[in-house]
């Protein structure tokens, strides 16, 4: 017959056993990144299909214990919510937000305007008729999640790496001022929200952040931007080592700053080394936004390895994340803990 201690003892025995029989997540850490990061927001993006995913509960699991800022992966941008011309789908883009909004997450809206991820129909369009089009797009997406966004990034990687303009249908159709225009119909549509340009290689100081620097100041005299995103696509060991430099220049130029898209891609399989040194480029990229008072929060672009974006689109690299496949804390995970609880 079992004492009251032993009986204590098995139901502790029965649940560590349940515990331990779940094959993944390996949890250490005492804290979360949301609560490490104090002030600022910790986000990730968050893909609706995973949220929904009843054969992976971690995704949504995770989302809520470790991150307070949440961007949609896809489900904003122009060919989810106006894949034909006036017919607009927000049904993907609200899964996130409501999520994001029940679990008290900052969520970033992205994208209005990107040649990427396009339908077709806009780059059909000429003159007028696109002005006309990008404006009803910015103003009915943005209306329509407005309450929920705390910010946009309205122009989303509008430069060459050498500083001019890229090629895209709003370049081609309204010349150079379709970036002042967007930003000014965007601060009409939802004057709450926070007004950001979001970019990738802007991260150092080179002529393409020069030429991002220069567009910045000039709606900022307008008061039509209120902060910049650096998308921060990097790649081990080769994190840009004046980015804290670059953040602050931005900073002094009276926005906000934020790291928005987060990850650090290796040869996969990943080597015990590249872990070691995405340890130490991750806390560099959390130290540097914090040395910056207006750096507002970092994004990471996924939660485990297994759905990052990387794989697809540069063969054979891949473990850019804070979590592994099977959501087990990576070295970085706990280098990011610790920076930001510096
Ligand atoms: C859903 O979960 C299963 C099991 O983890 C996984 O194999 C699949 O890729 C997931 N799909 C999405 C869309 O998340």
């Amino acid at each position: 017959m079992l004492t009251l201690k032993g009986h204590l003892f098995s139901a502790f025995y029965i649940f560590s056993l349940a515990f331990l029989s779940r094959a993944s997540p390996a949890r250490r850490q005492t804290t979360t990144l949301k609560a490490a990061a104090g002030s600022r927001y910790f986000g990730a993006a968050l893909a609706a299909g995973h949220l929904s995913n009843a054969s992976d509960p971690d995704f949504a699991l995770f989302a809520q214990e470790q991150f307070s800022g949440a961007t949609p992966e896809n489900e904003m941008k122009w060919d989810a919510t106006e894949p034909s011309e006036g017919v607009f789908t927000f049904s993907q883009g609200d899964q996130v937000a409501s999520f994001a909004v029940s679990n008290n997450m900052l969520l970033r809206g992205h994208t209005l305007v990107w040649h990427s991820q396009l339908p077709a129909w806009v780059s059909t369009l000429t003159g007028d008729d696109l002005l006309n089009a990008m404006n009803n797009h910015i103003t009915t997406v943005m209306t329509h999640f407005q309450g929920q966004t705390f910010a946009w990034d309205v122009v989303n990687e509008a430069f060459n790496d050498d500083g001019t303009l890229g090629t895209s249908p709003f370049l081609t159709q309204l010349g150079s001022g379709y970036i002042e225009t967007a930003f000014t119909t965007a601060r009409a549509a939802d004057p709450t929200a926070k007004l950001y340009i979001n970019d990738f290689n802007t991260e150092g100081i080179n002529a393409k952040s020069d030429a991002l620097l220069e567009t910045v100041q000039s709606l900022k005299a307008s008061n039509l931007i209120d902060g910049v995103g650096f998308q921060s696509h990097f790649i081990v060991g080769e994190v840009p080592q004046d980015l804290q430099q670059n953040l602050q220049r931005f900073a002094d130029a009276g926005v906000d700053v934020a790291i928005t898209e987060l990850d650090i891609r290796m040869t996969v399989p990943a080597s015990e080394a590249n872990l070691q040194q995405q340890a130490t480029d991750y806390a560099f990229v959390i130290n540097a936004c914090q040395a910056v008072s207006r750096c507002v929060g970092i994004t990471t672009w996924g939660i485990p390895d297994i759905y990052s974006w990387v794989p697809g689109t540069f063969p054979g690299q891949g473990a850019a994340l804070l979590f592994d496949d099977n959501y087990n804390e990576k070295p970085a995970f706990s280098s990011t803990i610790d920076a930001l609880s510096n």
